[in-house]
C-alpha cells in the first residue's frame, strides 16, 4: 500500500533525510520546497550564500531545513556536506544531483572551446554527481532502508543541438552514471534515476537568452514555439516529478529518465 491511496496517513517523505545539489534558485529551490511540503527534511547545498540564506529564512519549517554553502565539484567539501548531514539528522535517503551550469561563455564551437570552461561543466554537471553519491552511498547502504538518488540531467543528453559540446557531454555521461550506479546498488534496494527537463524558467535559462540577446519575451516566444505543450516549463513542474520519484510511489523504478518537456523529444525533426 502506498501513501498516495491513504491520503491521511503521513506525508510520503516523512522522516527521511534529503540532501539537494544546487538547492538555493531555480529547479533545485523548488524541489526543496516540494520535498519539505511531503514532509522531508532538507539539506540544501549551493555556492550561492545569499540565495540559500533567503531560502533558509523564507521556509516555513525552519527546523527540517539547512543550507550549507558547498561547492559540489570538491570531493572535500561533498564529504562534508553528508557528515554535516549525518551529524544533524542521523541518516541520509534521497539524494538529488541537481547543481549545474551551462556559462555564457561555452556557447562555441568546440574548437573554440576553452579547455578550463570544459573542465568546469563536466566537474559540475557529471564528477560532482559522482562525488555526492561516492559520499552518500555508504550511509544508505548501511542504514539498510535502501535509498533514491535522482539525477537532473537535461534533454540536451538525449538530443542536441549547436554549439553545447560540454554540456551535452555533461547530460548524457549522468544519463550512463544514472544507468550504471542503478545496477550497482540495486541489491541495496537503492534507486537510481533522472530527470529530463526542457526548457524551464530559470536563473539558468534567463542568463542563456540574454546572452543569445533575446529578452524574457522573446526568449518564451522562442520556448513556447519549440515545446508543443506551447510555453517553457515551470521549476515545480520539475520539483513535483522529483517529489514522485523520491517516494515509495515509485518503488519499481530504477535506471531510468523521465523527461519533462511539454513534448520536446517526442517531436521528430519532421514536426
Ligand atoms: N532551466 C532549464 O531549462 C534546464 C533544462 C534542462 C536541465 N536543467 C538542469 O537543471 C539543473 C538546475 O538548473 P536551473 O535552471 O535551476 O539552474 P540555476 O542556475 O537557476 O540554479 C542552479 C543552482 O546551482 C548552483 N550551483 C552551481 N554550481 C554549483 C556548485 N559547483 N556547487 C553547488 N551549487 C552550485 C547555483 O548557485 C544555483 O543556485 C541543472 O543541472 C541544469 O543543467 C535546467
Amino acid at each position: 500500500m502506498t501513501a498516495s491511496t491513504h491520503p491521511n496517513t503521513a506525508p510520503p517523505l516523512a522522516d527521511r533525510v534529503a540532501l539537494v545539489t544546487g538547492g538555493a534558485k531555480g529547479i533545485g529551490r523548488a524541489s526543496c520546497l516540494e520535498l519539505l511540503a511531503a514532509g522531508a527534511r532538507v539539506f540544501c547545498l549551493d555556492l550561492d550564500e545569499n540565495a540559500g540564506t533567503a531560502l533558509a529564512d523564507e521556509t516555513d519549517a525552519p527546523d527540517r531545513f539547512r543550507f550549507l554553502p558547498t561547492d559540489v565539484a570538491r570531493a572535500a567539501e561533498c564529504e562534508a556536506a553528508v557528515a554535516a548531514a549525518l551529524e544533524t539528522w542521523g541518516r541520509i535517503d534521497l539524494l538529488v544531483n541537481n547543481a549545474g551550469i551551462q556559462p555564457i561563455d561555452s556557447y562555441v564551437p568546440a574548437h573554440e572551446l576553452p579547455e578550463p570552461v570544459w573542465d568546469r561543466i563536466l566537474d559540475v554537471n557529471l564528477k560532482a554527481a559522482w562525488l555526492m553519491a561516492r559520499a552518500a552511498l555508504p550511509a544508505m547502504m548501511s542504514g539498510k532502508r535502501g535509498g533514491v538518488i535522482v539525477n537532473v540531467a537535461s534533454v540536451q543528453g538525449l538530443q542536441s543541438m549547436n554549439h553545447v559540446a560540454a554540456y551535452a557531454a555533461s547530460k548524457g555521461g549522468l544519463l550512463s552514471l544514472t544507468r550504471q550506479l542503478a545496477l550497482d546498488y540495486a541489491a541495496h534496494g537503492i534507486r537510481v534515476v533522472a530527470v529530463n527537463p526542457g526548457t524551464i524558467d530559470t536563473p539558468l535559462v534567463a542568463e542563456a537568452a540574454a546572452a543569445h540577446g533575446l529578452d524574457r519575451t522573446q526568449a518564451e516566444q522562442r520556448a513556447a514555439e519549440a515545446h508543443p505543450l506551447g510555453r517553457m516549463g515551470r521549476p515545480e513542474e520539475i520539483a513535483r516529478v522529483i517529489r514522485f520519484l523520491a517516494t515509495d510511489d515509485a518503488s519499481f523504478l530504477t535506471g531510468e529518465s523521465v523527461n519533462i518537456d511539454g513534448g520536446l523529444m517526442a517531436k521528430g525533426a519532421w514536426a
